[in-house]
């Protein structure tokens, strides 16, 4: 297991986490972290290549879900697992939850074949004891929740939309409620932050569950 921090940022298009992803950054290394910074998918030039073909190219539902994955694989063996072992602090845009919210939730995509490929790919090295190989998770992931009707009049004219984004609003009601029975799964790991209040609030409830955590 490596010894650094993983945190993943998670919510609909348009719930607003971007800006807080970069201010947790700077707020861990003014506090002495190494930051790694990155996002799902994505976070290496193979899943970046990924990513252009999920977010732009019509395909079935298992063929998006694989690319998911496929593009996690690469980003956990070269970036994040990396990045634990030298006790750096990774901040990742988007990771595991979001393949459960979208083509879980969204797509309506069989969640247990979901587990399934979680575990293929996020499986750790089976510990001496002979116990069952652990999961990498984040250790923490906090969910910027927001209503769709309002991340929708966020977003409205922002740019020319990819193909989650572009999707109604009853898409991302789907997709709230795949981020929410995530956290039933895994409460412990989860901070739901309310994402419909102004954003320095917003902030200051990102600090708030970091900082109960002990990290800053
Ligand atoms: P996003 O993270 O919102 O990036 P940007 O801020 O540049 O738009 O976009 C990534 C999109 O990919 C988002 O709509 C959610 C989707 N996505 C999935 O459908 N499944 C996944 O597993 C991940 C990581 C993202």
């Amino acid at each position: 297991m490596g010894r650094g921090l993983f945190i993943s940022f998670e919510g609909i298009d348009g719930a607003g986490k971007s800006t807080h992803v970069e201010a947790l950054a700077d707020r861990m290394r003014a506090a002495g972290r190494t930051v790694v910074l990155t996002r799902e998918p994505g976070g290496t030039p193979l899943a970046e290549q990924i990513r252009s073909l999920a977010l732009h190219q019509a395909m079935d539902p298992l063929t998006e879900a694989l690319l998911m994955f496929a593009a996690r694989r690469d980003h956990l063996q070269q970036v994040i697992e990396p990045a634990l072992v030298r006790g750096d602090t990774v901040l990742c845009d988007r990771f595991t939850d979001a393949t459960f919210a979208y083509q879980g939730g969204g797509r309506g995509f069989d969640w247990q074949t979901l587990s399934d490929l979680e575990r293929m790919v996020q499986s750790l090295p089976a510990s001496e004891d002979g116990l069952a190989p652990e999961l990498r998770q984040p250790d923490l992931t906090l969910w910027f929740d927001l209503a769709p009707s309002i991340a929708a009049e966020r977003l409205a004219g922002a740019r020319l939309p990819d193909r989650f984004e572009s999707q109604p609003v009853a898409f991302f009601e789907a997709v709230r409620a795949g981020y929410a029975r995530r956290m039933e799964e895994g409460p412990s790991r989860f901070a739901r932050v309310d994402a419909d209040q102004a954003r320095e609030k917003v902030w200051d409830d990102v600090c708030r569950s970091v900082q109960t955590r002990g990290w800053i």
